[in-house]
């Protein structure tokens, strides 16, 4: 068993920014959990299949295969054998993941997956509900928040950087829908653990959120 770290938290925290530098510097392996539900978000667009249609969700992801692997130390994801690391990052697909993963056949489906990869090696794992029920054992649990419109500019940011052309007014509401639905849904919603460390990042540089956590790692490893 390895040394867990959660990392859980709300839409443009910065959950997966820190998340990589803080995997590398202490040579932890780096588990983007949001990318799995991104997969089958992606998944169900391409089959058309309504995000209000249960039965028909659980019957079309019965047989996809989510599986993760690494190049270059970057987690790829790859959907029935094809790698989609690329595709799943879109706003549509992000809000897609969001309105899909409140069912139970979605996250039963990842469940398994999640914490096999936990099991074996020292892993810091990024999401929503990785420290209240996929690693409540975690030995290092960390809530990220920052405010929305803090947020909203990170995203605005990252994706002008990519060329993708946005509105600010557009993302926030969105980043706001996706905290509702995401802390609200009755399965596994997006919640501070008891034993979670809340780290507020509105007015700290990435630097100084990977400087406090790395840290915390150091002082509870001993
Ligand atoms: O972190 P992200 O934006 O890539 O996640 C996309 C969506 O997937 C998020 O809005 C909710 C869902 N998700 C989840 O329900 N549980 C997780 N552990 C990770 C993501």
């Amino acid at each position: 068993m390895g040394f867990n770290i959660a990392i859980d938290g709300p839409a443009g925290a910065g959950k997966s920014t820190i998340a990589k530098k803080i995997a590398k510097k202490l040579g932890f392996i780096y588990v983007d959990t949001g990318a799995m539900y991104r997969a089958i978000g992606l998944y169900l667009l391409e089959k058309g299949v309504n995000y209000e249609d249960e039965q028909q969700i659980g019957r079309a992801i019965q047989d996809i295969q989510i599986a993760i692997s690494y190049r270059d130390g970057e987690q790829q994801v790859m959907l029935n054998g094809e790698n989609v690391s690329a595709k799943i990052r879109t706003e549509e697909v992000g809000n897609m993941a969001s309105k899909t993963s409140k069912y139970p056949v979605v996250r039963e489906k990842l469940l398994e997956l999640q914490r096999s990869l936990a099991s074996s090696a020292d892993v810091l794992m990024d999401g929503r509900d990785i420290g209240t029920c996929i690693l409540p054992n975690a030995d290092l649990k960390i809530f990220l928040t920052a405010d929305a419109g803090v947020r909203a500019k990170r995203r605005y940011l990252e994706l002008t950087e990519k060329g993708i052309s946005c509105n600010i007014e557009d993302i926030e509401k969105d980043i706001i829908e996706r905290d509702r639905r995401d802390t609200t849904r009755a399965i596994a919603p997006l919640k501070k653990a008891e034993d979670a460390v809340e780290v507020d990042t509105s007015h700290m540089t990435i630097d100084e959120v990977v400087d406090t956590i790395v840290s915390m790692v150091v002082s509870r490893r001993g």
